[in-house]
């Protein structure tokens, strides 16, 4: 579904991404992990064909993401950032429903289908009653779920997302993890997600890529990447690592930092 062959990304000479490969299988959830600074985001807009690739290059359905047309790509994938300014006064709802315009035929005219997804997204990411609301005025955790729920609304193949869970309550963090597992699973939906919630990731994705300063120091199911090791190496941080006795998914409490990187 998607093949990133030796990918590497400089801003302004100042390398970001260096030599990636890696593939994601239609219907796979990857997690994306890594410190701040790591090219997370970065990997995450040259996936998304955002960015070009100074070497390397990325498929999508076996096509380079760049010889799409951008109609088709609107099609094929849908994209939440990690941050967005949406300067116009816009309802929650009519944000949602932009999910739906990539396929439409009459711009600003929904089909019925379509305000049936959009509704169903609506209620999935708990905004019913926020529906009409001004997204300027809404929480950033509120904000944050209108953006989930426009792009679960483009019903692409695939979805990226771009840290989603920053700004969510415990029990919304569940609820959009939940939700992107089941479409997964149900609909076969290809995902790739950027996180600092690595528990979260341990439970709910397939795979896990880890990324310091540019490069994957780690890929592998979460209890490979997990290693006591690699997370002191690459975080600085001392970390307990079980075995979550509900969920039977590896997690970790970091438990103190290392004194040299203070
Ligand atoms: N537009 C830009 N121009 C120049 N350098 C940039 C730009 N965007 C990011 N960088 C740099 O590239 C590196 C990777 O940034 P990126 O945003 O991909 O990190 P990240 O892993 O997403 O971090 P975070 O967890 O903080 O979101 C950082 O050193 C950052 O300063
Ligand atoms: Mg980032």
């Amino acid at each position: 579904m998607l093949l990133a062959e030796h990918i590497s990304f400089a801003y302004n000479g100042r390398e970001a991404l260096h030599d990636l490969s890696f593939s994601v299988k239609k219907g796979m959830f990857l997690g994306i992990i890594g410190p701040n600074g790591a090219g997370k985001s970065t990997l995450l807009k040259v996936l998304m064909g955002l960015l070009q690739p100074g070497q390397g290059r990325v498929l999508l359905q076996g096509k380079t993401v760049h010889s799409y047309a951008s109609k088709e790509l609107a099609l094929l994938r849908a994209y939440v950032p990690q941050s967005l300014n949406i300067p116009f006064t816009f309802q929650v709802k009519q944000i949602v429903e932009m999910g739906r315009y990539a396929r439409m035929k009459h711009i600003f005219h929904l089909d019925a289908e379509s305000v049936a997804i959009v509704d169903q997204a609506l209620r999935q990411l708990d905004l019913w009653n926020l529906r009409n609301r001004n997204f300027s005025q809404l929480s950033g955790g509120e904000q944050q779920r209108t953006l989930i729920a426009s792009a679960l609304a483009q019903q692409s193949a695939l979805i990226f997302l771009d840290e989603p869970t920053s700004s969510l309550d415990l029990n919304h963090q569940q609820r959009i993890f939940r939700n992107i597992k089941r479409l997964v699973r149900e609909e076969q939906k290809t995902t790739v997600l950027v996180t600092h919630d690595i528990n979260l990731a341990a439970q709910f994705c397939d795979y896990l890529i880890l990324l310091s300063d540019g490069r994957m120091v780690a890929r592998g199911k979460p209890d490979q990447v997990l290693q006591f090791d690699l997370i002191q190496q690459v975080y600085g941080v001392k970390v307990y690592i079980d075995i979550n006795p509900f969920t039977k998914s590896i997690y970790l409490l970091p438990y103190e930092a290392n004194q040299n990187d203070t």
